[in-house]
C-alpha cells in the first residue's frame, strides 16, 4: 500500500474514476492501475454542497474489494462530512479529504475541522483537506501542521472535464512554503499533458487527473507523461 506520507520521487497520478465508464468500473480501474496509476480518487458529491450527485460508501467497498492494495483517495463534496468517517473508514478508505468550506466551527451543529481531523485519524484514515479556486489559502494555516494531505481544486467542483484555471497556482506555491515533506500537495481539476508542469512548477505532487486520462486514446501516454513532470524542490 502507498504511504502518502513519504515524499515521492515523481509525481503521484491520481486517477479520478469520474470519467470512467462507471458500467464498467473495476475493469476501468484495472486498466489505469496496470498502466502505471498511483492512487484511484473517488468523488463524493451530495447535491448540496455541489449540485451533482456521484457515489458513497458502496462504490468505495467495491473497490476495495477488487483492489485491496490500491490507496483510495476519497475527495468529499459534502456539506456535512462528519456523517461519513465511521462508514466510509470501515469501507476501505485511505484518505479522507473534506472541504475548508464547510467548516463553521462557530455555528450551533457547523462542522469543527480541528475536531473532524481528530476523528478522521481516530478512524485510521489520512487526513486532508481541499479549498476551492475562490477561497483564500489562508485559512488552511491552523490546520497545515496537521494535514497529511492539501488539496487546492483548480476548477469549481462539481464535475470533470472543465478548463485548468491558472489563478490557483499562487496558492499552490503559498501552502507548498508552509507544509513539511509529509504532506502531500494535491490539484485536482483540468489536470492535462497540457497543464502538468505547471501544477507541479508551482509545488503539486499529486494529480487528480480524470477525463484527460479516462478520455485519451493513449491512457499509459498521459500517465507516462504526468510522471514525467519536473516536482518543485523543496
Ligand atoms: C471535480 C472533481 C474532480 C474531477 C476532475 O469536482 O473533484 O476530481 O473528476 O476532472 P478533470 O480531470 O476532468 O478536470
Ligand atoms: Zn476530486
Amino acid at each position: 500500500m502507498l504511504d502518502i506520507t513519504v515524499p515521492p520521487i515523481r509525481p503521484l497520478v491520481a486517477a479520478s474514476i469520474l470519467s470512467a465508464d462507471f458500467g464498467r468500473m473495476a475493469e476501468e480501474c484495472r486498466d489505469v492501475l496496470g498502466k502505471g496509476a498511483d492512487l484511484l480518487h473517488v468523488d463524493v458529491m451530495d447535491g448540496h454542497f455541489v449540485p451533482n450527485l456521484t457515489m458513497g460508501a458502496d462504490m468505495i467497498r467495491g473497490l476495495r474489494r477488487h483492489f485491496p492494495d490500491t490507496y483510495i483517495d476519497v475527495h468529499l463534496m459534502v456539506e456535512r462530512p462528519q456523517d461519513y468517517v465511521a462508514m466510509f473508514a470501515a469501507a476501505g478508505a485511505n484518505l479522507f479529504a473534506f472541504h475548508l468550506e464547510v467548516s463553521q466551527p462557530a455555528k450551533p451543529g457547523g462542522v469543527d475541522a480541528g475536531k473532524l481531523l481528530q476523528q478522521v485519524r481516530a478512524a485510521g484514515m489520512d487526513a486532508g483537506m481541499v479549498i476551492n479556486p475562490p477561497t483564500p489559502a489562508e485559512g488552511l494555516a491552523p490546520y497545515l501542521d496537521r494535514l497529511d494531505l492539501v488539496l487546492v481544486m483548480s476548477v469549481n467542483p462539481g464535475r470533470s472535464g472543465q478548463a485548468f484555471m491558472p489563478q490557483v497556482l499562487e496558492k499552490v506555491h503559498w501552502i507548498k512554503a508552509r507544509i513539511g515533506p509529509g504532506t502531500r500537495l494535491e490539484m485536482d481539476g483540468g489536470i492535462s499533458p497540457a497543464t502538468v508542469d505547471q501544477a507541479t512548477a508551482a509545488g503539486a505532487d499529486t494529480l487528480v487527473t480524470a477525463s484527460a486520462l479516462f478520455g485519451a486514446a493513449d491512457r499509459a501516454a498521459v500517465i507516462d507523461r504526468l510522471h514525467a513532470a519536473r516536482l518543485a524542490p523543496r
